[in-house]
């Protein structure tokens, strides 16, 4: 385990739309205490990213500024924290150039991640080239800023693989350019979706949103899928639901599972539904309220500061690129 105390990270975002408490226990909960660890933490906004797998990209705005204000409303901090935004640094475009005459064909072809996200939106047969390469951009969004990890979920493994294959390549092509950055995998468990579903999800519509109101957790909670056995218990294999819903009191309240569950002894699912409404209800107001003082001027500030600080960065990675490629020319 290295020790990631004041260290540099990068990790990122796609502005698909709202974060909800499955990203709070798999990433901005972390993030956070990377912050009060005093790490320099980087966070980009991927909207390239988002027309790799649909062409939509009315909302992406809005996406960014609601995404900077999940992230404000959980304590990320931009001074501490800069957050920048993908299509701003024109530098990442140039460094994708070059990193992807490092990478081979195959090599993106058995990306995992990549395969499954094209399955799922149905294009494994006529994907994108620049679905395909999308690894390589990250391994670009990743190297611009030279961090010493980066955190992320499972998912993003092979993306972060690739990411330092590439570096080593370059750095044994050219010369030492990359420090090789360590993968982070979060240790928390998935959140299962209100329906039941493997994994809470943006597009699936089964989350509770960081920005959902108490009236919309209430609905939601009344409309989660349980089981027929009407009897509250902690046991992720025998009661998936109902676990994920004690599992979700857990995150709200800082209580176990298994110490959640003995509350719930002889008390059927509708007074645990409406006990973990409360319970989320608590858990997010602060949030709510904190995000209810950002305002759109602050987003555009704090993006701007970001980007401002990683093109500076960024020019500087890219200089010590073209010096070590041997294309510094006097002309
Ligand atoms: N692929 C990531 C996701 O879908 C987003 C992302 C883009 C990212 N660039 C990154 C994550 C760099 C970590 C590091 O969530």
């Amino acid at each position: 385990m290295i020790q990631l105390k004041e260290k540099r990270y990068l990790t990122g975002d796609r502005p698909t739309g709202p974060l909800h408490l499955g990203h709070y226990v798999g990433s901005l909960k972390n993030r956070v205490d990377l912050q009060n660890d005093g790490c320099e933490g980087f966070i980009i906004i991927a909207d390239y990213q988002v027309v790799t797998d649909r062409f939509e990209t009315d909302d992406v705005e809005v996406n960014i500024y609601e995404l900077v204000k999940d992230y404000i409303s959980v304590g990320i901090d931009p001074k501490k924290t800069p957050i920048f935004v993908q299509s701003q640094i024109p530098e990442l475009a140039e460094l994708t150039m070059v990193l992807s005459m490092l990478v081979t064909v195959p090599q993106l072809e058995r990306n995992p991640t990549v395969k499954e996200e094209a399955k799922a939106m149905g294009v494994a047969k006529k994907m994108s080239a620049g679905m395909f390469v999308y690894p390589v951009s990250q391994a670009a969004d990743i190297l611009l800023l030279k961090p010493d990890f980066v955190p992320v979920g499972e998912d993003q493994a092979p993306h972060i693989e690739l990411t330092r294959d590439v570096a080593n390549r370059f750095n044994k092509t050219f010369g030492e350019v990359f420090p090789i950055p360590k993968i982070v995998l979060s240790e928390n468990p998935r959140l299962l979706g209100l329906d039941g579903n493997q994994k809470m999800s943006k597009s699936r519509g089964n989350a509770i949103n960081l920005s959902d109101d108490a009236k919309t957790v209430e609905k939601k909670l009344k409309k989660a899928v349980t089981d027929s056995k009407g009897k509250v218990a902690y046991d992720p294999k025998g009661q998936p639901e109902v676990s994920n819903l004690l599992t979700m009191m857990a995150i709200a309240t800082g209580r176990s599972e298994k110490d959640l569950a003995k509350d719930f002894k002889g008390k059927g699912y509708g007074v645990l539904k409406a006990e973990v409404a409360d319970a989320l209800n608590a858990f997010l107001d602060p949030i709510r309220k904190k995000r209810a003082k950002v305002t759109d001027a602050e987003v555009k500030k704090i993006l701007k500061d970001g980007n401002k600080k990683v093109r500076e960065i960024a020019k500087k990675t890219m200089e010590d690129v073209r010096k070590a490629m041997k294309f510094k020319y006097s002309i």
